[in-house]
């Protein structure tokens, strides 16, 4: 699938452009601040439904105005869409081919990977990092799983607020009590449908991560993963397991739930553990090993699409190659070269790797928001 143009109005510090792209290295140019990073964001948004950055929708409207839109021109095998969305403070939109569209329709239908320094950091920092990790790759595993992390993220904010009607005391507890009884099993049941899923794709997706690993970092380095429930091994869990070992969990936490306000069980507490020759990477591999298992994993994410969906995703690097040393940067490069998908990168300098000459690059220059093609 690639992008050939978008169209920005209002969208953070871009107040209108209009740049068509190479169907294969599109380099986004320019210093610090000039919105490299924005126009970047931008396909995301359009192609994932949200941010990779933090913040509300508000974030993304520029200073002032009372509304953002972009459209895209996308191709997906034969297919031709035009994709808009229109972001208000309040809520985002999105049309396809004129008819509205649901976001885990267009994450489905528009795969992307994205590469960013916080994607780099995600063993050293928190769990959710690592959980965001899987999730990208849930969304292109399997087709229903977008709706699904979507559904779960619901049933889990419904949840969430009865556990806060409790703590605040809105209404008499025992009735509290009761609503929390009816959701819990629609509850479970998504929780367990997501783990189970998480833990069919870590295992699909280890024989090329194993693969990408080795290729990036040029040793015969041995790699696997475990998934934690509640510090407890789940990798290998029937779904009865899983639902088993949530429902024990919610036994136990029930009354810290109650007095916390929040959802303590389920995918979202969950940990994936990356063990680099048997040790758990957390501990043991340095930042140039951790880095270089996300790095293989992003990878391995974009193989394991290509032969499986018969299509790869857009590639979306931000500021990552001055990152990675010149071995990792030169496999990555000799990478893009063999899977011909279309890439995004962002950076300061031109002075990029020589080799780095994929077909039709084309450079786009960022200055102040203001967007003008340098090279095609
Ligand atoms: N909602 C907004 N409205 C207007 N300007 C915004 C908004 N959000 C961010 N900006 C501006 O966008 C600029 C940052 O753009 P961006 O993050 O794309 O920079 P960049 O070119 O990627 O820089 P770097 O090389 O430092 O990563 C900043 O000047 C910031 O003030
Ligand atoms: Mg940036």
């Amino acid at each position: 699938m690639y992008f050939s143009s978008v169209k920005l109005r209002d969208y953070r510090n871009i107040p209108e452009g209009r740049v068509e792209f190479s169907s294969r290295l599109n380099i986004f140019l320019g210093d610090n601040g000039q919105g490299k990073t924005n126009l970047l964001e931008a396909l995301y948004v359009l192609s994932q439904g949200d941010s990779f950055r933090f913040g509300d929708n508000a974030t993304l409207i520029r200073y002032e105005q009372p509304l953002a839109f972009l459209e895209g021109k996308l191709h997906r095998g034969e297919l031709d869409y035009t994709l808009r969305a229109e972001i208000l403070k309040s809520r985002k939109s999105f049309s396809l081919n004129e008819k509205k569209v649901s976001i885990p329709d267009i994450r489905r239908l528009f795969p992307t990977v994205l590469f960013s320094p916080e994607s780099l950091a995600a063993i050293k920092e928190g769990a959710d990092l690592r959980r965001a990790l899987v999730d990208d790759f849930l969304v292109t595993h399997h087709p229903t799983n977008a709706e699904l992390i979507s559904e779960y993220r619901k049933a889990l904010k419904t949840r969430n607020r009865v556990l806060k009607d409790w703590l605040e005391e809105r209404s008499p507890k025992n009735r509290i009590l009761e609503v929390l009884e009816s959701l819990n099993p629609s509850f479970f049941r998504l929780a367990t449908q997501m783990t189970t899923a998480r833990l069919k794709a870590l295992i699909d997706i280890l024989p090329d991560f194993e693969l990408c690993l080795r290729r990036i970092s040029k040793s015969s380095v041995d790699i696997s993963v475990d998934y934690l429930i509640s510090s407890q091994s789940a990798l290998h869990f029937t779904s009865e397991e899983v639902d088993n070992a949530l429902r024990q969990r919610a036994f136990e936490l029930r009354e810290a739930e109650l007095s916390s306000g929040v959802s303590l069980v389920g995918p979202h507490k969950h940990d994936i553990v990356f063990l680099y020759n048997q040790k758990d990477s957390r501990f043991f591999s340095s930042q140039g090993q951790q880095r270089a298992i996300i790095l293989a994993f992003k990878m391995a994410q974009i193989v394991y699409h290509g032969r499986v969906h018969g299509l790869y995703p857009a590639l979306m690097l931000d500021d990552v190659l001055s990152e990675l040393d010149s071995v990792k940067r030169n496999e990555l490069i000799s990478f893009l070269h063999e899977i011909k998908t279309q890439v995004f990168l962002t950076t300061t300098d031109l002075h990029l790797p020589e080799h780095f000459a994929l077909d039709r690059p084309s450079v786009i220059e960022m200055t102040n928001g203001q967007i003008s093609v340098a090279r095609q």
